[in-house]
Order: structure tokens, then C-alpha cells, then sequence
């Protein structure tokens, strides 16, 4: 079956899983599945450029991630900044627009720089925009804009009884991007694991049971023909979406 072009999410959101265990079954480093990981997440944003995707995002690295064995997330966060000053130049040709969400200041200075710098370089780039989700968790994320949503309403900027969806949306990282239509998490787990609480409310959720590394734009395409497959009735009934 064919992609029809005039059905693409406009957002997709990635949870990528399984490089810990596609490197031990291969009797390597952890780490050595996040450096295979990366060629899949150049195969992803390619894919997802040509398709006509204009916002993905990928769950690199969440809150939960800094418990992980020391050396683990310090060469996590090696291969983020290596990664990103290599593919600045590449970003750019494909015209990328970077974007980072999460608790961005946790992040050592050298990770900050490098995002600055991409984020500075990148940000009048058009055809797709790229969202790093680095020390990012839905419920920090979800505390935080609570905290501005009561900060407004202590400073009598805000009525309790005018506080709207819209306004929690503009709370959050993600202010301003349009919620993704399809999450897909890889490596066979059935999970959301804290990521974009709020903003998955619609979206169809697809798991793949690859291992993150052996993703490929195949795989893409599958999670979009699948996501094409579903009818999104938005709690209504099918009659009433065929009609409009
Ligand atoms: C999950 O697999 C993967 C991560 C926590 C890190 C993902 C990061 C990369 C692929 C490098 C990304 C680079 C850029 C530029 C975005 P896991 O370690 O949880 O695997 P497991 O469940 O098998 O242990």
C-alpha cells in the first residue's frame, strides 16, 4: 500500500527505545547502541523531511535518564554535543529548524552551548522542525506551567474561573507546536514513560518492534501507513467524520 502525500501527521513524536538491549545482544557497551542510534535518527528526520512531517520530536534523554550509571549519561551527553556540531552543516542544507524542550539548564554547559549554537543557527530554516526532548518529563513539565498558570492568577493577571485548555498549552515547553497526531515508541514496550502527557491526548500511538537502532525509513513509513489505516473520530462517531 502506498503513503497518500495529503495524510501526513503534521507532528510526530518519538519515543526511541531499545539501544541498551540491541547493543547487548551484540555483547557491547550500552553506549554503543546510542552511537547506532544516531544513524537512526538521521534516517528519521530524512524520511520524515521528504514526507512533508513539519514538527518531530525525539525523546533523547528524560528526566529519569540522569539515574543511570555515571559514565552512561556522561557519554550520552558527549555524543548529543558531538552529534549536533557535526550535523549542524547538514541541518542546514535540509533546512532543520532545532528546537530543545525539557529542564535545559540541568544540562552540563558544554550540552547548552551546542544546543544554543544549533538552535541560534537554524532558526529561519522551514521545511521541518526538529525537537530535542533532553531532561524533559511530562509531569516537570506539567508542575512548571501549573506554577505560571498560579503565578498569573496570584498577580490578579488571571481568574481561576477563566483558566482554559488553551492556556495549560501555552504553560508548557511545547507552546506554540502543534500537539503530534502519532507518537511511535520502539523496541516492543507499550508505554508513554512520562513523555508529552499532555499533548498526546488525540494522538494515535504506534509501537514498532524494532530496536531503536535498526529503525529505518521503512519503518517510518510502516508507523504512517498504520497511522493512515486509523480513523481519528475525536469522541465522535464515524458517520460524523465522513460527512465533513
Ligand atoms: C533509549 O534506549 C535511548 C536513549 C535513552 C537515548 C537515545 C539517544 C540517542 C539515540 C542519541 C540521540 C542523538 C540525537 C542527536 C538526538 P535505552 O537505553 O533505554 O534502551 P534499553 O531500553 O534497551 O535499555
Amino acid at each position: 500500500m502506498e503513503l497518500d502525500l495529503n495524510n501526513i501527521p503534521q507532528h510526530v513524536a518519538v519515543i526511541m527505545d531499545g539501544n541498551g538491549r540491541w547493543a547487548k545482544d551484540q555483547g557491547q557497551m550500552r553506549i554503543y547502541g546510542h552511537m547506532n542510534g544516531v544513524e537512526s535518527v538521521r534516517e528519521t528526520l530524512k524520511c520524515a523531511t521528504e514526507l512533508g512531517v513539519k514538527y518531530l520530536t525525539l525523546y533523547a534523554f528524560s528526566t529519569e535518564n540522569w539515574n543511570r550509571p555515571k559514565d552512561e549519561v556522561e557519554a550520552l551527553m558527549s555524543l548529543l554535543v558531538d552529534t549536533i556540531i557535526q550535523e549542524l552543516d547538514e541541518l542546514n542544507d535540509n533546512s532543520v529548524r532545532l528546537l530543545a524542550i525539557g529542564d535545559l539548564e540541568s544540562l552540563p554547559a558544554s550540552c547548552q552551548d551546542a544546543l544554543k549554537q544549533g538552535i541560534e543557527k537554524t532558526k529561519n530554516n522551514d521545511s521541518i522542525t526538529l525537537i530535542l526532548a533532553l531532561s524533559y518529563s511530562a509531569r516537570w513539565e506539567l508542575v512548571n506551567g501549573m506554577k505560571k498558570i498560579a503565578a498569573e492568577v496570584e498577580a490578579g493577571n488571571l481568574k481561576v474561573a477563566d483558566i482554559s485548555a488553551e492556556h495549560i498549552s501555552s504553560s508548557l515547553t511545547t507552546a506554540g507546536i502543534p500537539d503530534p497526531e502519532l507518537l511511535i515508541r520502539t523496541s516492543g514496550e507499550q508505554r508513554i514513560s512520562n513523555f508529552l502527557l499532555w499533548q498526546i491526548a488525540y494522538a494515535e500511538l504506534y509501537f514498532s518492534p524494532v530496536h531503536w537502532p535498526d529503525f529505518r525509513k521503512e519503518h517510518f513509513k510502516e508507523a504512517l501507513l498504520e497511522y493512515q489505516k486509523r480513523e481519528r473520530r475525536f469522541g465522535k462517531v464515524s458517520e460524523q467524520i465522513r460527512t465533513h
